[in-house]
């Protein structure tokens, strides 16, 4: 399912009427850079494959436009968020120390 707001983008992962799972973003101005902004899986039901699905979505999603490239922010602590973002293709383009909250970010990017 997809609820389009001007250029922002969402998907949503549905099981018995609950929304399971949810990964959210934009396209900055008509650049064709997307910025993925949220991406999350309900808690009891992480590592069931949500996340690589919503990701994947959201790829295709932006590859249809005809976008160029996806960029989003993570921590180096989210393992497990940095591993799907790996798998996906996403490489680490910049190492942001002490970023907002005084914590480290990293910017990871893939091009379409
Ligand atoms: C990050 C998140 C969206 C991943 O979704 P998920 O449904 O739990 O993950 P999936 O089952 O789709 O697994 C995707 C990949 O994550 C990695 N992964 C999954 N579980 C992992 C674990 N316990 N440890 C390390 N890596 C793991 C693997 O690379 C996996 O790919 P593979 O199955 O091809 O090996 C989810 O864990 C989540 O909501 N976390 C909290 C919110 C968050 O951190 N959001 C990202 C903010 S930047």
């Amino acid at each position: 399912m997809v609820f389009k707001l001007e250029m922002n983008f969402t998907f949503v992962v549905e099981e018995n009427n609950e929304i399971v799972g949810i990964a959210n973003g934009t396209l900055v101005d008509k650049s064709g850079l997307s910025r993925l902004g949220w991406i999350g899986a309900h808690p009891t039901h992480q590592n069931k494959g949500i996340g690589k699905a919503l990701l994947k979505k959201v790829i295709e999603h932006c590859r249809t436009k005809g976008w160029h490239k996806i960029t989003l922010y993570t921590t180096p602590f989210l393992i497990t968020a940095v591993n799907l973002y790996l798998k996906q293709g996403f490489v680490p383009e910049a190492y942001l120390r002490k970023e907002w909250w005084n914590v480290d970010f990293i910017k990871m990017s893939k091009w379409l």
